[in-house]
């Protein structure tokens, strides 16, 4: 929900021209993250102006994707892109609206007033704003958009204002204003007052700052200054001096370059040093040094932040080949869930190592219950392996979607186990649901995809998925990674049952053999290709399964609905008697899995009772199975796998149908409409 980027130069020289590039490459990558808006804020007029104090902030924002900023840019008549500087902070935003609709006053930076005092890029919701904006329109500031973000520009402005000392930094500013926000954010601010600094904050969104330098970093790991012990009442209003200590770069005139940015795959083609910040941390880049800062020191609190280096390549998150990346993700399924089990399956002797879970393994084998917590595709991979947890753990499980779990304020117990499956480990619902849960006393577990992230960092302990960065909007190789994940957990929780060794077994070998028969369904591309072609003019499709392919129905309705703006539902094919079946008639398109499991007589009869009233499903099927392929006037073949595997192979299909019905239909299959990749509002 809404990608900031910022950009800082120190003694590196950098036309505007360069600089607006890399802000612009920053924001591309981020897109995913919004897309109905985009804007950046840089010094006005040249550096000569600068020196003599005189700057001016010029704002560029248009409404619509990261490409029509860049064009709004090359309209711009005023703009000298030849002009080099050679101390600069651009700051730049991609939104997905929440407050007010997309426009270029509603776009970021928002301002403080008229002159751009003050601007800022923000990801997240305010709840707050209506009270700051009341307070601030009584004391005469005028606002011009409809944003929450408004309000932090203008207070900013409102305490610049009235300050008491002249000597109040950037820094301090910024922490008073963010002890009146309330709500989620993750903010960086630019000053004509502070030239040349930054300062960036975050409570409950993302936000790492990414470092080059050719020099050799002087620490790896920066101290955190703190306002305050956790002892002292009062807190005093000077911060420790900025001295060796405390900075990353302890002596001046060093060229360094920082990059602020909501993720990693904004700054990877600049650095693969990276500091990710924590809720109400404070940092500030002032004469090229970076520090970190928090109000005060509390128990759990870690007093430093390291200076981490990335792993990811550049190359993976670029297209490659593809048209989108939705279609590469979906074609990179036989590495990703490689990269999934890798040097964590042992196929020689059957056993599974889940480094992130061991020290709490026995914990979780002794709890009451496992609940698995997540929303959309991520709540899918829960109710894909729900019941070979059950089956593998003996544990009864609950699989919750974040948002309704908190509105029913659901009992948790110190003795549960609950588990947070996030592809961004940033969603606002389910973070909020983790919080929820660590306040009630359970252990905490993340499956997530993103290492640093907010899931990770606030779980007791959890398994990354290594599915490599997703950038599409519509989810598929994280859902087929985080399915593998669960089922490396059930298979570890039972690794001493003796009596589910034959069991075990037959799961590890079917993991063994799992990239080679998802290649085995990827060619089935063309002929998808095809059935799309007679489909993507319908209204709606309805797809049925039960048992194991009931999250496949419900995980290729989302894939259609989001991606083509068709209807789409699954439907459990148990259920089909008690309402959907009046859905059906030889018109409406219907898509039904029936595999060789146990459920598979059961299937059969939902198939007939389908034919029965005329309709003419398509069947996705065992590519052995000849009774279904007899029975059915169109099938889609896939190769055979251990039952509770078979969900993967199944899911498959309905994504390269859910792709090429979006294609066909013209619609941008990496950003659909109203829609972001990671949500982080309620
Ligand atoms: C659908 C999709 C979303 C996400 C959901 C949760 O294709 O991607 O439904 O699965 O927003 O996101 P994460 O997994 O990042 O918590």
């Amino acid at each position: 929900m809404c990608g900031i980027f910022a950009y800082l130069n120190y003694h590196v020289p950098r036309t505007r021209r360069e600089i607006l590039e890399v802000l612009i490459k920053g924001l591309r990558r981020l897109e995913y993250r919004g897309y109905d808006s985009a804007g950046v804020g840089i010094d006005g007029g040249n550096h000569k102006e600068w020196e003599k104090n005189s700057k001016n902030i010029h704002l560029i924002k248009q409404t619509g994707k990261v490409k029509a900023l860049d064009e709004e840019i090359h309209r711009q008549q005023d703009v000298d892109l030849d002009v080099e500087f050679d101390v600069h902070l651009g700051i730049a935003h991609t939104r997905w609206a929440t407050h007010g609709v997309p426009s270029p006053v509603n776009s970021h930076p928002q301002r403080s007033d008229k002159d751009n005092e003050f601007i800022v890029i923000h990801n997240g919701i305010i709840t707050n704003y209506k009270d700051l904006k009341k307070f601030l329109e009584s004391k005469g500031y005028e606002f011009e958009s409809e944003t929450d973000t408004e309000t932090i520009a203008k207070l900013v402005k409102y305490i610049y204002d009235n300050r008491e000392s002249d000597d109040i930094t950037f820094a301090t500013l910024v922490e008073q204003v963010t002890q009146q926000l309330e709500g989620a954010f993750a903010l960086v601010l630019k000053s004509v007052h502070y030239p040349g600094e930054a300062v960036g904050s975050r409570r409950g969104g993302p936000l790492l700052i990414g470092v080059r330098s050719d020099h050799k970093l002087s620490t790896d790991h920066i101290p955190i200054l703190y306002r305050s012990s956790g002892k002292d009442k009062k807190s005093s209003n000077t911060l420790p001096r900025m001295d060796e200590d405390t900075c990353l770069f302890p002596v001046d005139e060093k060229a360094v370059e920082y990059y602020f940015a909501s993720d990693a795959s904004a700054v990877i083609e600049h650095t693969n040093r990276v500091i990710f910040l924590e809720d109400d941390d404070i940092a500030a880049v002032r004469d090229g040094r970076l520090s970190i800062h928090r109000i005060k020191r509390t128990a759990g609190d870690h007093p430093a932040r390291a200076i981490q280096t990335l792993q990811m390549e550049l190359q993976q998150i670029m297209k490659g080949n593809f048209s989108s990346f939705m279609q590469k993700e979906i074609f990179e399924q036989p590495e990703s869930v490689v990269n999934t089990m890798r040097g964590r399956v042992n196929f020689e002797n059957n056993t599974v190592i889940l480094g992130g879970l061991k020290d709490h393994i026995k914990e979780i084998q002794r709890c009451r219950r496992l609940i698995m917590i997540a929303c959309g595709t991520s709540y899918h991979a829960g109710v894909a392996t729900r019941q070979v947890l059950e089956e593998l753990t003996e544990l009864p499980v609950m699989v919750e979607l974040a948002s309704d779990f908190l509105d029913r304020n659901t009992p948790v117990f110190r003795d549960d186990v609950c588990f947070f499956i996030s592809q961004s480990g940033e969603t606002a619902d389910s973070l909020l649901a983790l919080r929820y849960c660590k306040e009630r006393g359970a252990l905490t577990v993340g499956i997530t995809n993103t290492v640093g992230s907010s899931v990770s960092r606030e779980t007791d302990c959890g398994v990354h998925i290594n599915a490599g960065p997703e950038i599409g909007v519509a989810s598929t190789k994280a859902y087929t990674s985080q399915f593998v994940a669960l089922i490396m957990f059930a298979l570890l929780m039972c690794d001493d049952r003796i009596s589910m060794q034959p069991r075990r077994r037959e799961i590890i070998q079917g993991l063994k053999v799992l990239p080679d028969l998802i290649k085995e369904v990827l060619s089935l591309d063309e002929e998808i290709q095809k059935l799309a072609a007679e489909l993507y003019q319908q209204k709606s499709v309805l797809i049925m399964g039960r048992g194991y392919h009931y999250a496949t129905c419900l995980e290729g309705a989302l894939k259609i609905k989001e991606i083509t703006y068709m209807h789409s539902e699954g439907i459990l094919a148990g259920e089909l008697k008690h309402g959907p079946l009046a859905l059906v008639d030889k018109l409406m398109p219907v898509i039904m899995i029936i595999m060789r499991d146990h459920t598979y007589t059961k299937c059969q009869n939902a198939l007939q009772q389908v034919v029965a009233r005329q309709g003419r499903p398509i069947v996705i099927c065992d590519k052995d199975d000849h009774e279904t392929i007899k029975n059915s006037s169109r099938t889609i073949k896939v190769p055979h796998c251990v039952d509770c595997l078979q969900g993967i192979l199944s899911v498959i299909p309905l994504q390269l149908l859910a792709f090429h019905l979006a294609v066909l239909r013209g619609y941008d299959v990496d950003c659909p409409r109203n829609l972001a990749k990671s949500v982080t509002v309620e």
